[in-house]
């Protein structure tokens, strides 16, 4: 098991608690999938409403955080799963469940993944370039890093990073990639640094590396092709009356999942604007505060069916 799910206590903290349980009600006797299991504490809060006759199926991608979330749901009814949430069709058909009560997904990455130096996602503290979600599968980040030209990288750290200076930095990276491999975050997170300009007298207000290190998670995982996967087979999932409950941490990602339950024949939207964290759970949990919530029942008559 590696450092990171020998860590017994989770740093993370969930975002939206109160609001989850709000808008999914899971109640006894359900089955509810949480199809990003995390640090297991959603999943933990749902599964402690579903009795003995009730049952959450978990997912995630990433296998130590599921060695992570395990020893936190023993007592309860859960099944934890490795596997992408696109593939929720599969998981249920696979254990013989026809259509479930709700769907929670708390889209991105937890401040374990984050904290763990190893697994590359941290601008803030050196590792390998790596940023899989699941190690075992696809290229790391370093490798897009030298593979890609300058221009699909520039389009990549705009498309999925609004990085205004993405041109420049596509630039030197390649110029840089000629003479050193770039090989470690701390590399990366300091070129992207002296590519963006201060601005006049003032600190950054955030670290200049966020959006080109977002913007290559998501290439790497192919995250948003996950989502509108995802996304198309949920009314494929859900009993009619069973609700989705997603939360999104950036534009790209609260986009596509307004415009999939703007689609009247199949979802009632339980929100009509994003709910978001109130100020008492900010100061206990900041990065909750680009945290957006959405959350839509299906129909009980919808077409497909
Ligand atoms: C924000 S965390 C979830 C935290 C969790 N709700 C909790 O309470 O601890 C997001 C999790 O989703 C997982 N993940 C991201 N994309 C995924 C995908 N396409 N399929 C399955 N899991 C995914 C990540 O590995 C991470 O553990």
């Amino acid at each position: 098991m590696s450092g990171q799910a020998e860590r017994s206590v989770p740093r993370h903290q969930p975002a939206l608690p109160d609001e989850v349980l709000h808008f999914l009600e899971p109640s006894q006797g359900q089955t509810i999938v949480d199809a990003t299991v995390g640090a297991g504490s959603h999943a933990r809060l749902i599964a402690e409403r579903l009795g003995p006759l009730g049952r959450l199926i978990g997912l995630d991608r990433d296998l130590s955080m599921l060695h992570l979330a395990q020893p936190r749901l023993v007592d309860l009814p859960v099944t934890l799963v490795q596997a992408n949430f696109e593939q929720l069709p599969l998981v249920l058909e696979e254990r013989g469940i026809h259509a479930v009560d709700g769907v929670l997904a708390d889209l991105g990455v937890c401040s374990d993944q984050i904290d763990y130096a190893e697994r590359g996602f941290s601008f803030q503290q050196d590792g390998p370039l790596d940023m899989r979600l699941d190690p075992t599968h696809g290229e790391p980040a370093s490798a897009l890093v030298k593979r890609l030209s300058e221009r699909t990288l520039a389009d990549l750290f705009w498309n999925y990073g609004e990085e205004r200076y993405s041109r420049r930095i596509a630039g030197k990276i390649v110029e840089t990639r000629r003479r050193t491999p770039l090989e470690t975050t701390g590399q990366l997170a300091e070129l992207v640094r002296s590519c963006v300009p201060r601005p006049r007298g003032q600190r950054h207000p955030i670290d200049p590396a966020t959006r080109v290190f977002q913007a290559l998670r998501i290439a790497v995982n192919d995250e948003l092709g996950a989502l509108e996967s995802f996304l198309a087979a949920l009314p494929r999932c859900l009993k009619p009356g069973g609700k989705a409950v997603i939360i999104s941490f950036h534009s790209l990602e609260d986009r596509r999942v307004k415009q999939a339950f703007r689609d009247r024949a199949i979802w009632k939207v339980l929100t009509p604007k994003p709910v978001q964290a109130g100020d008492e759970e900010l100061r206990n949990n900041p990065r909750a505060r680009s945290a957006k919530l959405r959350a839509a029942c299906l129909l009980e008559t919808r077409r497909d069916q």
